[in-house]
């Protein structure tokens, strides 16, 4: 019988770590399953006994379960406690390990795809929700000479980077003290592209900018993304492309192989426009 895994969420009807997960498999040569599951909403320990009683082997997870997940694992690594929050659960015998790999997805796909060092780099992330919770720690790690926050809500962008980064020097402002500053790197890791608003960042941050990174996907050229456009940052981009690098970290940590990426990110990109 082929492993069996999922990705766990609520809706679940849209998510594309099936067709992900399956590229990768194909390439690799591994003979698996991967379901879409909807979770009961405040119901994800049944879920996953349910799935569990199947045979499963892992799920991602994905809105509203982050949160849950974290609750449900017997095992977390050190991504998912700073995160607070999990991505990928692995089963084995009565334990669950859990990862949270959204953040090194995102740094691999900035690094790695985007051939855009860090290191040096002045880098401005809109928002401190768990986006930002969860990516604060691998952006560190690349060395960049400054990391900004900016969130309307300084108090709360504060409190989390106190709690994710310690000491580690990163800024926390709001959206108005960033009128004559620039930046390197621009990343929206809020939710506005969501209901297609435009965080209220200053033009000025994108002068001389080299890269714009809406962490969302699937919703063409964001507000967030034509901005930067307008106003002159050359390369503007989605979080395609760390969806598919955080699938590949969970294939690796499940299989034991890296499958290369670049083809589910080619099949599952769409236009920026
Ligand atoms: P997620 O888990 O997706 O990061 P979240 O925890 O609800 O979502 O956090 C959403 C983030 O987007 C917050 O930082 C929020 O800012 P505030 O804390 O100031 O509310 C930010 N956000 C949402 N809509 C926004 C908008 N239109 N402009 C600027 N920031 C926005």
């Amino acid at each position: 019988m082929p492993d069996l895994y999922a990705v766990v969420g609520n809706p679940i009807a849209q998510s594309k770590s099936p067709i992900i997960h399956g590229l990768f498999a194909a390439a690799c040569g591994h003979d698996i399953v991967y379901e879409r599951v909807l979770g009961t909403i405040g119901e994800f320990a049944s879920t996953m006994v349910a799935f569990r009683a199947q045979g499963g082997r892992g799920v991602n997870v994905t809105a509203p379960f982050k949160l849950d997940a974290f609750a449900y694992a017997t095992h977390p690594s050190d991504a998912a406690k700073t995160a607070g929050a999990v991505n990928a659960i692995k089963f084995e015998d009565d334990r669950v390990y859990a990862e949270n790999f959204d953040g090194v997805g995102l740094v691999r796909d900035i690094t790695i795809n985007l051939a855009t060092a860090l290191r040096g780099k002045r880098v401005l992330v809109l928002g401190a929700g768990g986006a930002t919770r969860g990516a604060l720690t691998p952006l560190l790690d690349q060395s960049p000479v400054e990391i900004v926050v900016a969130n309307r809500n300084v108090a709360r962008a504060a409190q989390m980077v106190g709690e994710v980064a310690g000491t580690a020097a990163i800024a926390t402002v709001g959206y108005d003290a960033l009128a004559r500053e620039r930046f390197d790197v621009v990343l929206n890791a809020t939710s506005a592209s969501l209901v297609q608003a435009l965080p209220p960042v200053p033009a000025h941050v994108f002068e001389g900018c080299a890269l714009a990174y809406d962490l969302t996907y699937g919703k063409g050229l964001t507000p967030f993304l034509r901005f930067a456009k307008d106003n002159g940052v050359a390369r503007c981009v989605d979080g395609v492309g760390m969806l598919v690098e955080q699938a590949a970290e969970a294939f690796l940590w499940w299989r034991g192989v890296r499958p290369s990426t670049r083809a589910a990110i080619e099949a599952i990109s769409v236009p920026l426009v």
